[in-house]
């Protein structure tokens, strides 16, 4: 018996992976977050699945869930939604699991940044732009920062940041991030990246605010900022250029790279 821990991806259903989906497929119960995972998700159930919606438990009802199936020998199917790695609380339920000695799997998913850069059609690491991606969020009610980890600090380094679970206080968000960053700097927020009522806002740290404001966003949303967002002028990556000698496409006789062949690795 094992709990495979499934990151379903930010919404739109096809965004899963197809491991993910096999394993559904073979897990007799199924727990997923219903708070953000897509129903339509829990067709790839087999029949008869036992499908609890998670989202008014808490963890030890969760856990006790996972602990009745496994004396009943059943595997689970552990949905939450875009990827595990980030604000999934998959570290906690693994932690009990691996107290219990119940064994475990973790299988990725598309993080909601990823959607919501796809849905922008950006790329998030311009050549001498940017070349680092923040994901991270502000203070929630339940939830405290680490010291150190500002938006002004992020801010100082000049790179993309991918703001989580943050819709609700954009006016700090930018009140923080306007004096490294400057008025200008473009922002876009992206509100359910990939779902059907996917919706997306750009604007600048100085009028994003205001572009909002009738809008009722108020959760589901990511706020990406930093220069990368709005930038043309960027230079070209080496990895395409013509004259640059490397590996796949050395540029003399005497490049280092003239003999090699991928069976050399
Ligand atoms: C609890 S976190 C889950 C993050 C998720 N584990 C991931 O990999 O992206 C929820 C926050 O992620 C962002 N989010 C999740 N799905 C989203 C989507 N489809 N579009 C935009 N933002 C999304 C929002 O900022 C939301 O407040």
């Amino acid at each position: 018996m094992t709990v495979h821990f499934i990151g379903a991806g930010p919404g739109a259903p096809d965004l899963l992976t197809l491991r993910g989906r096999d394993l559904i497929a073979a897990c007799p119960v199924c727990l997923y977050a219903g708070s953000l995972v897509p129903e339509a998700i829990l067709a790839h159930c087999p029949q008869g699945a036992r499908i609890v919606n998670t989202a008014s438990m808490d963890l030890d009802a969760i856990i006790a869930e996972i602990r009745a199936a496994h004396d009943a020998g059943q595997d689970v199917a552990r949905l939450h939604s875009g990827d595990l790695s980030v604000w999934s609380a998959m570290g906690e339920q693994i932690r009990r699991l691996r107290e219990e000695g119940i064994p475990v799997s973790v299988t990725p998913g598309v993080p909601a940044f990823a959607a919501a850069a796809a849905a922008l059609g950006a790329e998030l690491t311009l050549p001498g732009i940017a070349q680092s991606v923040v994901l991270t969020r502000t203070p929630g009610r339940a939830s405290s920062m680490p010291e150190g980890e500002t938006l002004a600090n992020f801010a100082a380094t000049g790179a993309t940041l991918a703001i989580h679970l943050s819709i609700q206080n954009l006016a700090r968000v930018t009140a923080d991030l306007t004096p490294a960053y400057g008025p200008d700097c473009p922002v876009a927020v992206v509100y359910r990246a990939s779902w059907p009522d996917e919706r997306i806002l750009r604007g600048t740290l100085s009028d994003i605010e205001a572009r909002l404001g009738t809008e009722s966003i108020a959760r589901t949303a990511l706020i990406l900022v930093g220069p990368a967002l709005g930038a043309e002028g960027f230079a070209e990556s080496c990895l395409y250029s013509a004259d640059y000698d490397r590996r796949y496409r050395p540029q003399s006789a005497e490049s280092p790279w003239a003999t090699w062949s991928p069976a050399d690795e």
